[in-house]
């Protein structure tokens, strides 16, 4: 992929290290982690197995960190931060083992998906093992509120998917409603793992209310990077299967501003290779996409977003962890993988 997509013309891409990030929530992450697979931990070699693939085959642990770096930029980070961190970890992972089925995806985090390699009963039955393991450690802590508001967020992210499921092929897809579906299927969840974080370091109910905006505003930003590189990543780089929004018919960001711009004879053309719903036609729809200037615009919607992000961690005090926070939400539209 040209650097200067996902990036804007004339920016470098700044390579941001996740590890260097997350340095100064190293010990939070680890006891998350341990609590992640002690939770999962099952007697059926075969079952275990599947969770060995889920701990062995990591991600890059964003929501974790949102959860204890808005728990650190608000207060102090409490034993229940980790708890939460693994929760929101777990409920994400369930619902990439359940997208990959539906896009029929070959490849996550550098390895089979759990469907190509056990077939889609068994990714069916893994990813609902995560999700009942998820409330069932969320139900652990004292509170009931991180129970609650990880449901209603769950119930969200379950929505939105289905909106897109309900949406596919629909090749008049307008902007609003791609933006509900995203708020959804992404944006809920990034939204309450900052709101958690924030609320349960004792933050007040309007800091929380913007740390949950701050979450909601990145994950925009984050899922329209996504769709990007979806059109335009490298697989080697991403470590997933791309093109999967082409082939499944959802019309994602770019796609919608690629066919407001086109001409009308392009525009027509573009439709034609959307009906046959391949992979392959990103090879096709790249020039197309950089030459109307679709791209470049989706580009400055996830800066909008970015900003967005940005402004709501005004009212926050100074503190290593804020301009973690700050850096995070650059990072979501510079990643290439
Ligand atoms: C992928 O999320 C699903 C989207 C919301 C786009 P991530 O890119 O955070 O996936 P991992 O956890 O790093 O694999
Ligand atoms: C999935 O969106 C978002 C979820 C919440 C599961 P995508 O389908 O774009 O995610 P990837 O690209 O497969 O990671
Ligand atoms: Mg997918
Ligand atoms: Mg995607």
């Amino acid at each position: 992929m040209s650097p200067r997509t996902l990036t804007g013309s004339g920016e470098s891409p700044g390579r941001i290290a996740l590890a260097d990030l997350y340095a100064p929530i190293a010990t939070e992450l680890a006891d998350a982690e341990r609590i992640f697979q002690e939770e999962l931990a099952s007697q059926f070699p075969f079952v275990q197995h599947l969770v060995d693939h889920c701990a062995d085959f990591q991600g890059k642990r964003l929501r974790p960190a949102l959860v204890l770096l808005s728990g650190q930029a608000c207060g102090r980070l409490t034993p229940a931060h980790s708890v939460i961190a693994a929760v929101v970890e777990m409920i994400h992972t369930a619902t990439l083992v359940h997208d990959d089925i539906l896009d029929e995806a070959m490849v996550r985090r550098h390895a089979a998906t759990v469907n190509a390699e056990w077939g889609n009963e068994t990714a069916v039955l893994l990813g609902d093992y995560l999700f009942t393991h998820a409330f069932h450690l969320a139900a652990s802590l004292e509170s009931t509120r991180a129970c609650r508001w990880i449901g209603h967020a769950t119930n969200k992210v379950c929505e939105g998917e289905m909106q897109q499921v309900h949406h596919r092929g629909n090749l008049d897809l307008d902007e609003a409603s791609y933006f509900t579906i995203v708020e959804g299927k992404t944006a809920e969840l990034t939204a309450v793992s900052c709101r958690l974080g924030a609320s349960y370091a004792g933050a007040s109910e309007p800091r929380a209310e913007a740390m949950d905006r701050y979450g909601r505003e990145l994950g925009i930003a984050f899922q329209i990077a996504d769709d990007v590189l979806d059109l335009w990543g490298d697989e080697r780089v991403t470590g997933k299967s791309l093109g999967t929004d082409l082939e499944k018919q959802k019309l994602t960001l770019p796609l919608i501003y690629l066919l407001q711009l086109a001409s009308p004879a392009d525009a027509a053309e573009i439709r034609r290779i959307l009906e046959q719903g391949q992979a392959e036609s990103r090879k096709q729809l790249q020039p197309l996409l950089e030459s109307t200037g679709a791209i470049e615009r989706a580009w400055q919607c996830a800066k909008h977003h970015v900003k967005q992000a940005l402004e709501s961690l005004d009212g926050l005090a100074d503190s290593n962890a804020r301009d973690i926070l700050r850096i995070l939400a650059q990072y979501v539209v510079k990643r290439s993988s």
